[in-house]
């Protein structure tokens, strides 16, 4: 039956696991299928073209295990391909944005800060968010290269990380921003460092719960969803060198045991 499927998550790497882990929440008695398209990690240096036949291929491997629905975990790759896919495929499927909207609500000083990917901040998608919900707000962008990369290699506590979020945060907090957006969802696992450097005043913002909320609305509204006694179980598949994936998922996903296999597409 089409409600026993899997739901299909993916994103460039291992960033979407922090969508994945909110949807787990709220939906334990669903199979989780992620795919993290390692090997061509980072997706947000790449022209959009390049981003969307990815987006395809590995949307065509998740249909062919069987998804009932797809989460297209990347802000980045939402922005580049989330209306090309929605074109092709005849299932639903749900995407990331930044949150613009939420952050708006939030924000006291009418100041906020905007930290994604390149591509996700210079995309059309991005500029209409700014104009529906901006709402007079000052939204400051701050593109932030170098932090996918070390959330891939397992170094969210590395001094590293440290550093390139100073050098990314002191623009906004000389803005006197209160609120700070995580629009990439690598981020999450950057959630500490971020939280230290800006301080008790300021607000950490992401997309991941709303997210998953949206997945539960949309099986719903399909007859999609698993009985709810059922437990759920997760799949986890990377076009790079497992070797090499598996331990930086099992240290975010917070699971010793979870095996990664290769998906050479
Ligand atoms: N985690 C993705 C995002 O939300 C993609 C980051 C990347 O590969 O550059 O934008």
């Amino acid at each position: 039956m089409p409600f026993e499927d899997p739901v299909g998550i993916f994103d460039s790497g291992v960033g979407g696991l922090s969508v994945m882990r909110e949807v787990r929440r709220l939906l334990p008695a669903e199979d989780l299928v992620y795919f993290a398209d390692s090997a061509h990690c980072p997706y947000g240096l790449k022209p959009p073209g390049v981003i969307r036949a990815r987006a395809f291929a590995v949307s065509e491997f998740l249909v062919a295990r069987g998804a009932k629905l797809l989460v297209i975990a990347s802000n980045t790759t939402s922005i580049a391909a989330l209306d090309a896919l929605r074109s092709r495929y005849d299932l639903p499927i749900v995407g990331i944005e930044p949150a613009v909207k939420p952050a708006v609500a939030a924000t006291r000083n009418g100041r906020i800060g905007v930290l994604a990917t390149g591509v996700t901040l210079a995309g059309d998608r991005f500029n209409s968010l700014v104009e529906r919900f901006g709402n007079g707000v000052e939204i400051y962008p701050q593109a932030c290269p170098g932090l996918v990369e070390l959330v891939e290699s397992g170094g969210c506590n590395k001094p590293e990380a440290e550093n390139l979020l100073k050098t990314y945060l002191t623009p906004l907090l000389a803005r006197d921003v209160d609120t700070i957006v995580l629009g990439c969802t690598h981020y999450p696992f950057l959630r500490p460092v971020v939280e230290r450097l800006a301080g008790k005043n300021i607000s950490v913002i992401d997309s991941g719960r709303a997210v998953a909320q949206q997945v539960v609305r949309v099986l719903k509204k399909h007859g999609l969803l698993r009985h709810p006694t059922l437990k759920g179980k997760e799949y986890f598949f990377t076009s790079s060198e497992p070797g090499v994936v598996e331990p930086v998922v099992r240290l975010l996903w917070g699971d010793p045991g979870v095996v990664v296999e290769r998906a050479a597409i």
